[in-house]
């Protein structure tokens, strides 16, 4: 597990077998600093990859859902069925939202 301000280059994302990346819903959209990540992501060619997407919000959860297209269409990522996680903020410390992140990974994990 990776916070983006860890990850300086397109090198720092190579070498994996799969991706997940999460990121909050503020005003209807992902972050600035993880939209600028995304291009960075992009020189990593993560083209065949596993990937999915997550994130917590209260109302309206854009952005799991963003990153999850642009993973699939733009990077040509292999995306889990699964769809993005897109958890309310209430439900994310709760035993309900704690088995939706583990049920997320697990099905990630077989897959990988
Ligand atoms: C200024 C602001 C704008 C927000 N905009 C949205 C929004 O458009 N849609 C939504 O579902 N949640 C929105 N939220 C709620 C956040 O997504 C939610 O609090 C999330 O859990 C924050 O995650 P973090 O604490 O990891 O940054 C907003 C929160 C703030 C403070």
């Amino acid at each position: 597990m990776k916070k983006i301000s860890e990850i300086k280059t397109e090198k720092d994302l190579q070498g994996f077998d799969g991706y997940l990346f999460g990121c909050p819903t503020y005003h209807k959209d992902m972050t600035e600093n993880f939209k600028t990540f995304l291009f960075l992501a992009q020189k990593a060619k993560l083209e065949g990859k596993l990937g999915g997407a997550f994130g917590p919000h209260t109302h309206s959860g854009e952005a799991p859902k963003i990153i999850f297209d642009t993973m699939e269409f733009v990077y040509q990522m292999k995306m889990t069925n699964l769809g993005a996680l897109i958890l309310k903020e209430r439900e994310v410390e709760t035993t309900e939202g704690l088995r939706a992140c583990q049920a997320y990974g697990r099905d990630f994990g077989k897959r990988l």
